[in-house]
């Protein structure tokens, strides 16, 4: 432990009680993780992964599978389907003294308490054997552009009813956004239904104008602040940028509305903005992702069966394999993947609840990122009913007809009818 290595082949292993001067800030926090940033003195030996990686660690309290079985799951299910470009680093780190580790790290909460969550507050650290390293997607220099976003189901629910006026998610996030604004009519932007965070939250320097020519600068961000419609888009318009100017502006507007803070060519330069619409109309990595979500959900979950996963050993630390490996999210047919099979769906949904984490260098000699991560294996067991009942609701309840009661003034502009369009993309 006393060397410079600067990564060990071996699982690498935080261990406090050695005499250094270990620092922990809180980046962020999910339903199920936190994310810490550990600062340790230059001469640590893990100095150079902790300047790089991020210290993710779970919640205490929830049901989600240990950070070994989703590390196996990620290395054998999860990465083969993607390029390895297309991924946020991640690795096991051994946490050693994980009680005081723990008592370190929710004293670190406790400080933060007033910035978090209101329905995060309270929440502590799981005592744990293993925690994450997870590569730091923030902003490397100030004027870096870094955001995130959750890209979600990129193609129509399966078994969603024949009758169906509108997608999964724009069925289903009306329901979300009236309960909120229910609870709380005095909604902003910045509350946590929007789809995208900017990351961190301190602004990007400005420019003057937008230097785009064939695109309309996106409308006035405080147009949005009191409308929870404005933070909502359907997934859709991800994949038909690179065809329909709507779409793209449809994007954009988002991005200049619905993120805390908003990103637009007012408050990025005027080459990150090109370079963030260029990625939108060129990228692979959501047509990818939206390949996957697809072949490995043939039919929904009102198809999927209720009785317990034979091949999964949900629960039980067993990866589910599924004969996997090189390009399946390319190939949604005949890869011996198994149209339908039962087991593919915590796997689509998982793939359906990721994050993408993009980062736009304000040199433009460097390369824009992005990545996808929080691609967790989904507890089957606990999950199944869920999202069963979920889908049940959504179907019994007309939403997917836009007739869901209680969800009235919520504004949707579903694009599903271009869902089969893209099937020939
Ligand atoms: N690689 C990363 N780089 C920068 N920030 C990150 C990274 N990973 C996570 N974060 C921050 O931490 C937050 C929570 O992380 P994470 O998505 O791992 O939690 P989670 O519990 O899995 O979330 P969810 O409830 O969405 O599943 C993120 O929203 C983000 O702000
Ligand atoms: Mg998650
Ligand atoms: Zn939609």
């Amino acid at each position: 432990m006393s060397t410079t290595t600067q990564w060990p082949s071996s699982t690498p292993v935080l261990s406090i009680s050695e005499p250094t001067d270990y620092k922990f800030k809180f980046v962020g926090e999910g339903a199920a993780n936190y994310v810490f940033e550990v600062l340790v003195p230059p001469s640590h030996e893990l100095s150079s992964l902790f300047e790089s990686h991020l210290l993710r660690v779970p919640k205490a309290g929830t049901k989600a599978h240990s950070y070994v079985e989703l590390h196996e799951h990620w290395q054998t299910v999860v990465s083969p389907l993607f390029e390895p470009q297309d991924l946020v680093d991640q690795r096991l780190i051994q946490l050693n003294e994980g009680e005081e580790l723990a008592a370190r790290l929710n004293a670190v909460l406790e400080d933060e308490e007033h910035a978090r969550r209101a329905d995060f507050k309270g929440g502590r650290v799981a005592v744990a054997e293993y925690g994450m390293l997870v590569e730091d997607m923030r902003q490397k220099r100030p004027d870096d552009l870094a955001f995130e976003f959750k890209p979600k189901w990129l193609s129509q629910s399966p078994s969603a009813p024949p009758t169906a006026t509108r997608c999964r998610n724009c069925a289903r996030e009306p329901i979300k956004i009236a309960k909120l604004l229910k609870h709380n009519p005095k909604f902003t932007s910045t509350t946590t239904i929007t789809t995208i965070t900017t990351i961190p939250s301190s602004p990007s320097p400005t420019s003057s104008s937008s230097s785009l020519s064939s695109i309309d600068p996106p409308t006035s961000p405080s147009s949005s602040s009191n409308n929870p419609a404005a933070s909502f888009l359907c997934p859709f318009n991800f994949l038909t940028c690179p065809h329909s100017p709507t779409a793209l502006q449809n994007v954009l507007t988002h991005f200049a509305t619905a993120l805390q803070p908003p990103i637009s060519p007012a408050t990025c330069s005027p080459s990150q903005y090109a370079r963030l619409t260029h990625w939108f109309q060129t990228n692979t990595l959501l047509p990818r992702l939206r390949d996957a979500q697809v072949a490995h959900d043939r039919i929904g979950p009102l198809g999927t069966d209720l009785s317990p996963d034979p091949h999964n050993g949900d629960g039980d630390g067993d990866a589910n394999q599924e004969g996997g490996g090189g390009e399946e999210g390319k190939q949604p047919n005949g890869t011996g993947k198994g149209k339908g099979k039962e087991e593919d769906l915590p796997l689509a949904m998982t793939l359906r609840d990721c994050a993408c984490f993009v980062r736009i260098p304000a040199d433009e000699t460097l390369p824009l990122e992005a990545k996808l991560a929080d691609l967790d294996k989904k507890n089957r067991t606990a999950k199944l009913k869920y999202w069963r009942a979920t889908e049940q609701m959504l179907t019994d309840g007309g939403y997917y007809e836009g007739r869901g009661a209680g969800v009235g003034g919520v504004e949707v502009d579903c694009q599903l009818d271009v869902d089969c369009q893209l099937d020939n993309i």
